[in-house]
């Protein structure tokens, strides 16, 4: 027997001015982003923005249903838009950030395991990192250079 650990590294920015201009705007994209969501169900407020490859930035909110898993994340909804848009065009980078006008949200969101999950695929077809950046509606970013970070022990297609 073995007992075995799995490291995350991540980077921790306490404020969006000490990150690369370039991920600084893409958060900002993202907040823009949330202002946009259709969340009457949960009040959770989320917002998405991609980078790609060719310069495009694309984003995505949350959208909910009253049949409530017809709804879709704010990450996926970005991924799938830019997918749709620039067929072929690799992901560098993905915020996330979120807002509520209930309560503070101050610490950074946490992606769930279905966004994670289309993660790895589009950081498999992008044949480079992708990197993601966490944010609440205030307070510190998270910063992952790849979504292994994220998402340990990862189902890949070559299991299939
Ligand atoms: N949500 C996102 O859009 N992204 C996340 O990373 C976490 C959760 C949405 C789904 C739902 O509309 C609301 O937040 C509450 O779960």
């Amino acid at each position: 027997m073995k007992k075995e650990r799995f490291i995350c590294p991540y980077t921790v920015y306490d404020h969006l001015e000490e990150l690369d201009p370039s991920d600084g705007e893409l958060l900002r994209h993202a907040h823009e982003a949330a202002r946009n969501a259709y969340a009457p169900y949960s009040k959770f407020n989320v917002g998405a923005a991609v980078r790609l490859a060719n310069g495009a930035v694309v984003l995505g909110n949350n959208i909910e249903n009253a049949a409530y898993p017809s709804g879709l994340c704010a990450e996926r909804v970005a991924m799938f838009a830019a997918m749709a848009q620039y067929p072929g065009v690799p992901f560098e980078a993905l915020a996330v950030t979120a807002w509520s006008a209930t309560k503070a949200i101050d610490e950074p969101v946490a992606p769930c395991g279905a966004c994670r999950q289309v993660m790895v695929e589009v950081e498999q077809v992008s044949k480079k990192p992708l990197r993601v950046l966490c944010q609440g509606d205030t307070g510190p970013v998270m910063v992952f250079d790849g979504v292994e970070s994220l998402m340990p022990f990862i189902f890949l297609d070559k299991f299939l």
